[in-house]
């Protein structure tokens, strides 16, 4: 169903390739994240022009809408998408936290919004207040039902400023719920043979004791790959970066190592550096609907007025279709009118700077130069825009 090889490793940083039902991807990756099915704004062609072999798709809203057996009967995700590369789901635990609690259900009132017991979790949908249970089992059913290439574990994450005592009840909780995850997975199979792989994720906030338990039990389970979860939630980029380079390299050496919902272009770097193979954020597509984007020399705010008669490209160094195409003056001007080419050519943009960090990192770390390449790159960033 899948399967990861290690081609070069420089320090801790590697070098991989998973190979899916729906194409090999070459890692370090980073996976454009399209919540709804659809990485907003953009076209499979468009991804697949971009290069993009693998997106993310979220368990909570899709179960919520289309609905997950809907999108069975229509073929699963890749067919009802129209998308031919590979697809992981996020197992819904992480948005029921954080969509929960500020969607619908706040305003409803009070605490229990959110309500999590050993079985599972009960939830109010952002969209309509009404109430829902996800637990292991149905998280793993309802991914299943969609169709991933890779589907994730049913876990909680709290957030970084939860104190010890939370943190442990928490952890062991979503320890307990990755062997039933496992399990529930395990009887998929058994019925209709492999069709996903199942990650595990450890939490355990920025308690190294705890995270290094954690990891020690879900690699005792022997999954297809592991995942990093609870960071960027809170915590500094220098608490995060600390944490993930003591935490990454514990994770199994054979398989593939995922940081979760990571992050800012230095984070992904950082991240590389303690040996991450995948990554999924919002941040390049949500901020370039916002008008930010990341160059190679820095962020660069369109709607900024410094610009307006700025005939030169977004950045100049990019050979994305945007940056061959338009001017900044144009790209301001689509952004302060409101157009939505502004948000497709500044999503466009921004995924082609990501994917190609991550396909220049992949080349420096063949070439055993990741270090220097990562320090090259950020002492560019902090020339901030021009
Ligand atoms: N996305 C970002 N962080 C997390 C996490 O800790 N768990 C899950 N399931 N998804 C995430
Ligand atoms: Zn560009």
């Amino acid at each position: 169903m899948i399967r990861f090889q290690l081609l070069a490793e420089d320090a801790a940083a590697r070098r991989g390739r998973l190979e899916t039902a729906h194409g090999t991807i070459e890692t370090p990756v980073f996976m454009p994240v399209g919540t709804a099915a659809t990485v907003k704004t953009l076209e499979p062609r468009d991804l697949q022009a971009l290069g993009a072999g693998i997106v993310l798709a979220n368990t909570y809203h899709l179960y919520l809408r289309p609905g997950h057996e809907r999108i069975q009967r229509l073929g699963r995700l890749h067919r009802f998408m129209s998308w031919p590369g590979a697809v992981l789901t996020d197992s819904g635990g992480f948005q029921v936290f954080s969509l929960g609690e500020k969607g619908a259900g706040r305003e409803r009132g009070g605490p229990g919004l959110v309500e999590i017991a050993e079985e599972g979790v009960t939830f109010r949908s952002h969209l309509d207040g009404s109430r829902h249970f996800l637990s292991p089992e149905r998280a793993i059913e309802v991914q299943e039902a969609l169709g991933a290439d890779v589907i994730m574990a049913f876990d909680e994450c709290p957030p970084a400023l939860a104190d010890r005592a939370y943190h442990e009840l928490s952890l062991a909780r979503t320890q307990r719920w990755l062997v039933r995850c496992r399990e529930a997975w395990r009887e998929i199979e058994a019925r209709e043979g492999p069709r996903c792989a199942l990650f595990g994720i450890a939490q355990g906030g920025l308690f190294g004791d705890l995270r290094a338990r954690a990891i020690e039990e879900a690699a005792a389970l022997d999954l297809p790959g592991y995942a990093l979860g609870g960071y960027a939630v809170g915590e500094t980029p220098a608490e995060m970066w600390d944490g993930v380079a003591r935490d990454a390299p514990r994770l199994p050496r054979e398989k593939p190592r995922y940081l979760m919902g990571v992050g800012t272009p230095e984070d992904l770097l950082a991240g590389i550096a303690a040996g991450v193979d995948l990554f999924d954020c919002v941040l390049p597509t949500r901020t370039a609907r916002n008008g930010l984007l990341f160059t190679s020399r820095g962020k660069l705010v369109i709607r900024n007025a410094r610009y307006a008669d700025d005939e030169r490209p977004a950045d100049p160094e990019c050979g994305c279709y945007a940056c061959r195409t338009f001017t900044r003056a144009y790209l301001r001007h689509l952004f302060k009118a409101g157009e939505i080419l502004a948000l497709r050519a500044n999503t466009l943009h921004n995924l082609h700077f990501y994917l190609s960090l991550m396909a220049d990192a992949r080349r420096a770390i063949e070439e055993g130069r990741f270090a220097a390449f990562r320090a090259e790159r950020l002492a560019a960033w902090r020339a901030d825009g021009d």
